[in-house]
């Protein structure tokens, strides 16, 4: 029999469907609800809250589960990269050889970004946040490319590859021309040879006069962690890119949108709150045991950072992934960061730690991220904006889920009105009294 769910207020009930996802989660279709109630469902920050149906990313928060189209996460850092896996999420099946290379070759193509919009970095100061210069370019790309910007969903659809192809690889082009330009040193044109995370690097460090080169491990780290964060559900900035697109936006103002939503330090920003914390630890010359301490009574506002998580209540998948390449890349590359024997400090203690063992406290996803990247070389000013360029493909299969959803409708929550009530009587200027 189908499941049902029945809703009574003041003696009348109301009967709603159940909808059952592939992976067996429940949800109780209230669509009608205040039509045939009169009333609404009241949930702040969404937490209990279905928006939309999605074939994307499934999570099993107290399991420590991530799959990406039904693949593993851990099955995919193992043996794919930053690339193949954007596709598998784009566009829903793991490539064919021709269809990778051609998805590479459109991307390779559109590399560079337009002449004028160098202009565009010349009027912003050199010390302005990246993610407001990443988030103001995305944007611009609306101004370059119109004919795949209509804001028609119909036709931007059926320009999706190239508006993909544009948005995939001027992200990392524009991520590298912000680092060069906070550094007073001289843009690097992309290379057409190179693979997109070794053309990153090469935007990112090579100079005129010196081409960077690096061991085989640090590109492949800057994949995994790429790939990592390549979707994860609908979380903030995800959730702003579907409330964008729902009103028909075209794909750069909604992937744009999410950039200012990931900037927060409740989402993008924690990778940098770990550096952070893991530098104050060092200075003040603790091993980590005593700001555990200081974590666990909340002791001057402290959190253990890149602990915990909304969904996981166990192992976050992606920090246990993270952690193993963190140890490859500095083994490799013969560093020997004081700040990691503090994480891992950090990791030990707190995972044989009552207080973090009850709550179910476990690593995140950004308890390593950040010492990959420095270690790679990658500032701590550039760190969201590196989660962004890894985003970008849930953003982009998010916007494409909505767009192509002719029955969709525009995202438009209600609230519960708290305000003054009853008509207010205006007073002119004059006669309002001064507080
Ligand atoms: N250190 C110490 N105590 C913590 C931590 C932490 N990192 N996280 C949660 N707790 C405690 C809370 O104080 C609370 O304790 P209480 O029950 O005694 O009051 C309990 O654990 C439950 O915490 P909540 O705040 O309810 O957990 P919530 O799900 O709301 O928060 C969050 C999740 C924001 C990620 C939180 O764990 C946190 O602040 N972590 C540190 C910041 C961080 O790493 N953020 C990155 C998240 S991953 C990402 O965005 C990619």
């Amino acid at each position: 029999m189908a499941k049902e769910a029945k809703i009574i207020i003041e003696g009348k009930e109301y009967t709603y469907p159940v909808i059952e996802g592939t992976e067996g989660e429940k949800a109780i279709d209230i669509r009608t609800f205040r039509k045939d109630s009169g009333y609404i469902t009241y949930d702040e920050g969404y937490g209990n809250t279905g928006s939309c149906q999605s074939e994307i990313s499934f999570i099993n928060g107290e399991e420590g589960i991530l799959r990406h189209r039904g693949y593993a996460i851990e099955d995919l850092a193992e043996n794919s990269d930053f690339i193949e896996v954007a596709y598998l999420v784009i566009y829903g099946e793991l490539p064919t050889v021709s269809e990778r290379e051609t998805f590479s070759q459109k991307i390779r193509n559109n590399a560079m970004i337009h002449m004028s919009m160098n202009h565009l970095f010349e009027g912003v100061p050199n010390d302005a946040p990246p993610m407001a210069i990443l988030s103001s370019m995305l944007n611009s790309l609306g101004c370059y490319y119109k004919e795949y910007a209509t804001n028609n969903p119909q036709h931007d659809l059926e320009h999706f590859d190239d508006a993909v192809a544009i948005t995939m690889s001027k992200v990392r082009t524009i991520a590298a021309m912000t680092y060069r330009m906070s550094n007073g040193l001289p843009f690097i044109y992309p290379k057409m040879g190179l693979r997109y995370v070794e053309n990153f690097l090469h935007m990112m460090f090579s100079n005129p006069y010196n081409e960077y080169s690096h061991e085989p491990e640090v590109a492949k780290a800057l994949n995994v962690l790429l790939l990592l964060h390549a979707d994860h559900e609908q979380n903030c900035s995800t959730s702003t890119v579907r409330m964008v697109a729902s009103s028909g936006a075209n794909l750069f103002p909604s992937v744009a949108s999410a950039v200012c939503a990931l900037w927060g330090p409740l989402h993008g920003g924690a990778n940098m709150a770990v550096i952070q914390m893991l530098e104050s630890i060092a200075a003040s010359g603790d091993d980590g045991s005593q700001f555990i301490e200081d974590a666990k009574s909340g002791r001057h506002g402290k959190r253990l950072m890149g602990f915990g998580h909304r969904v996981y209540r166990n192992y976050d998948p992606r920090a246990k992934i993270l952690g193993k390449y963190c140890d490859k890349l500095l083994e490799a590359i013969g560093i020997d960061d004081q700040l990691l024997t503090i994480a891992r400090n950090l990791e030990q203690a707190a995972l044989k730690d009552d207080y973090f063992v009850e709550r179910k406290l476990y690593p995140n996803v950004d308890f390593y991220s950040g010492i990959i990247m420095r270690a790679i070389g990658i500032p701590l000013s550039m760190f969201t904006v590196m989660f962004a360029i890894g985003r970008m493909p849930g953003w982009i299969a998010n916007w494409r889920e909505v767009a192509s959803n002719d029955k969709g409708r525009i995202y438009r929550p209600r609230q519960i009105y708290q305000g003054p009530t009853a008509p207010r009587k205006f007073l002119q200027m004059a006669d309002r009294p001064e507080k």
